[in-house]
C-alpha cells in the first residue's frame, strides 16, 4: 500500500510539490519560483509553460529527496493561485498569451463597461462576487478581445481556458493526448461565471461577457478521481483526486470543516476564510461569497472571504523595488531597529483596495512622513499594514456573521514572523494561533485527494492531525489599539480616489 500523498501547490510566486504522510507531516518538498512579468503599470503576467515545466521539476525534486517512486504515492492533489487565467490551444498545448494574474488591473475598462448596465453588483446574486478586475472572467474576455485570432479560434472550439489548477491537471493527465479539462467548484466560483446554487456555468453571464461556453472546463467536486497521470510522466498512473483553490485548501488543511470556523493565510496576499456550512451567506460588509469545498456527492460547503491583495508582496517590494532588504526575513531585524512605526502608515493599494472596500480607484500610499522617519519605520509600517488590513476584514466577518470570532487560526509564509503575529493579536484583540504544519495550502489539497482514494477515511481523522504550535495573546492597551486603528483608517482614505482618466 502506498504510504504517501503528494500535493502540487501552484502558487503566485512559486510552484511546490510536497509529499505528506498519513499523519499529515511533511516528508519532502520541491519548490521553484517563476518569473513575475510586469509589462506595464498594473499588468502582471506569468508564463504558463514555465509554470508547467517547474511543476514537473518540483515533483521530481520532492520524490527524489525522499527516495520515492510513483508506487509510494496514493494520489495527487492540486491547489493553485486562483483567478489567474490561462487560455491555450487544446490541439497543441500552446498558451495563446501569458497567464493574466489575479493582481492584474488591465481589465478595469471591461469592468466599467459591464457595470454600466446594472452596477458592479450586477451578477452578485448569482456568483457571490462584485464585478472586479480580480476574477478570471474579464481576463478571459481581454484575451479574446486583444490577442489576434483568439476569438475566432475560441469560437471554433480550439481554445480552452483554465485557472492554473485546470492547466496543471490537463497537462498532468496527458495534455493534447487525452488530458482532462476540468476544474473544481472552488476555482469555478472565482471566475464570475458559476451559479453558486446550481454549481454550473451561467449562460446569460457568459453571453454578457461574450465568452463561449466551449472554452470552459467541466466543473467537478473538490475530491474525486478526475483521471490518472499520463504514462509519459514520473507519477504515471497515479490518480489525480483533489483540487481546491489555495485559500480554500488552506482552510481545509487547517481542519476548519464546520460552520463558524475560520483561518487567515499570510502569503503574497492575505485571505481570511470563514466557513458558513451549507448556507450561502450574502455579505453586507464587503466580503465575497465563495465555495468552501465539496467532497464528491456530499453537500457543498460555502464560505465568506475577505481578500487582501497585498501582504507578503509588500515585503517583496521592499526587497526587489526599494532594495531595503536582501531577503524577506530581514524585514524582521529592520523593523526591530525602531520602537514603533514613527507615525508612518503604508496602504499597499497596488491593485486598488480589495476587501472590505473594493475601490479600484485607490493606489498605494505612504503617509505620515516626517524628517524623523527612517527605513526601520517603513519596514515596521509595511508589516503592520497586513495586520491592520486583517483587522478590517475580521470586523466585516463579525458584522456579517453576528457572532464575533474568539480566536484566529493563521498560516502562510509571513506567520514565521513572530513580532508580526504578536502585533496581529494586539490589533485584533483576540488570540492568534499557529498550527504545527503551516503549509496548510498543500496539506488541504493532499487531504482532498487522499479522502477520494480512501487514504484517509474521513474528516474526523484529519481533524485529529491538527496540532497547535504557538499562540499569541493580545497585550496592547485598548486605547492605544484604537488610536492606531483610527490612524490606519485615516491613511486608507488617503489612498482612495487616485486613479482618474489620465492616471491608471
Ligand atoms: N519573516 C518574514 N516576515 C515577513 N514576511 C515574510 C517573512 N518571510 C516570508 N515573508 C513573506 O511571505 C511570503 C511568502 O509566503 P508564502 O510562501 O506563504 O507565499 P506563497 O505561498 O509563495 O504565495 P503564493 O501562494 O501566493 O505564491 C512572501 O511574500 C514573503 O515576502
Ligand atoms: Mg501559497
Amino acid at each position: 500500500m502506498p504510504q504517501y500523498v503528494i500535493a502540487i501547490d501552484q502558487g503566485t510566486t512559486s510552484s511546490r510539490a510536497i509529499v505528506f504522510d498519513h499523519d499529515g507531516n511533511i516528508v519532502s518538498t520541491g519548490q521553484k519560483e517563476h518569473e513575475q512579468i510586469f509589462p506595464k503599470a498594473g499588468w502582471v503576467e506569468h508564463n504558463a509553460t514555465e509554470i508547467w515545466d517547474n511543476t514537473r521539476e518540483v515533483i521530481g525534486q520532492a520524490l527524489s529527496k525522499a527516495n520515492l517512486t510513483r508506487h509510494d504515492i496514493a494520489a495527487v492533489g492540486i491547489t493553485n493561485q486562483r483567478e489567474t487565467a490561462v487560455v491555450w490551444d487544446k490541439n497543441t498545448g500552446e498558451p495563446v498569451y501569458n497567464a493574466i494574474v489575479w493582481q492584474d488591473t488591465r481589465t478595469q475598462d471591461i469592468v466599467d463597461q459591464l457595470a454600466a448596465d446594472g452596477g458592479v453588483d450586477r451578477f452578485k446574486s448569482t456568483v457571490g462576487l462584485p464585478l472586479a478586475t480580480y476574477f478570471s472572467g474579464t481576463k478571459i474576455k481581454w484575451i479574446l478581445d486583444n490577442v489576434e485570432g483568439a476569438r475566432e479560434r475560441a469560437e471554433a472550439g480550439d481554445l480552452i481556458f483554465g485557472n492554473t489548477d485546470s492547466w496543471v491537471t490537463w497537462n498532468l493527465t496527458g495534455g493534447p493526448d487525452g488530458g482532462v479539462h476540468i476544474t473544481d467548484v472552488t476555482n469555478a466560483s472565482r471566475t464570475m461565471f458559476m451559479d453558486l446554487e446550481t454549481l454550473s456555468w451561467d449562460q446569460s453571464i457568459l453571453d454578457a461577457f461574450g465568452v463561449p461556453a466551449s472554452m470552459l472546463p467541466t466543473i467537478k467536486s473538490s475530491s474525486e478521481v478526475y483521471g490518472t497521470v499520463h504514462t509519459s510522466q514520473l507519477l504515471r498512473e497515479v490518480p489525480v483526486a483533489g483540487i481546491l483553490g489555495d485559500q480554500q485548501a488552506a482552510t481545509f488543511g487547517q481542519a476548519a470543516f464546520n460552520s463558524g470556523e475560520a483561518k487567515n493565510t499570510y502569503g503574497t496576499g492575505c485571505f481570511l476564510i470563514f466557513n458558513t456550512g451549507e448556507e450561502i451567506v450574502r455579505s453586507k460588509n464587503g466580503l465575497l461569497t465563495t465555495v468552501g469545498y465539496k467532497l464528491g456527492d456530499a453537500p457543498t460547503h460555502y464560505a465568506l472571504e475577505g481578500s487582501i491583495a497585498v501582504a507578503g508582496s509588500l515585503i517583496q517590494w521592499l526587497r526587489d523595488n526599494l532594495n531595503m532588504i536582501g531577503s524577506a526575513p530581514e524585514v524582521e531585524t529592520l523593523a526591530a531597529s525602531v520602537e514603533d512605526n514613527g507615525g508612518v502608515y503604508i496602504v499597499p493599494a497596488f491593485s486598488g483596495l480589495f476587501a472590505p472596500y473594493w475601490r479600484s480607484d485607490a493606489r498605494g500610499a505612504i503617509v505620515g512622513l516626517t524628517r524623523f522617519v527612517n527605513k526601520g519605520h517603513i519596514a515596521r509600517a509595511a508589516l503592520e499594514a497586513t495586520a491592520f488590513q486583517t483587522r478590517e476584514v475580521l470586523d466585516a466577518v463579525n458584522a456579517d456573521s453576528g457572532v464575533p470570532l474568539t480566536e484566529l487560526k493563521v498560516d502562510g509564509g509571513m506567520v514565521a514572523n513572530e513580532a508580526l503575529m504578536q502585533f496581529q493579536a494586539d490589533i485584533l484583540g483576540v488570540p492568534v494561533i499557529r498550527p504545527k504544519v503551516t503549509e496548510t495550502t498543500a496539506l488541504g489539497a493532499a487531504y482532498a485527494a487522499g479522502l477520494a482514494v480512501g487514504f484517509w477515511n474521513g474528516l474526523g481523522e484529519l481533524s485529529s492531525n491538527w496540532a497547535e504550535d504557538k499562540r499569541w495573546e493580545p497585550q496592547l492597551d485598548v486605547a492605544e489599539r484604537d488610536r492606531q486603528l483610527r490612524l490606519w483608517k485615516k491613511a486608507v482614505t488617503k489612498s482612495m480616489d487616485w486613479v482618474d482618466e489620465d492616471v491608471k
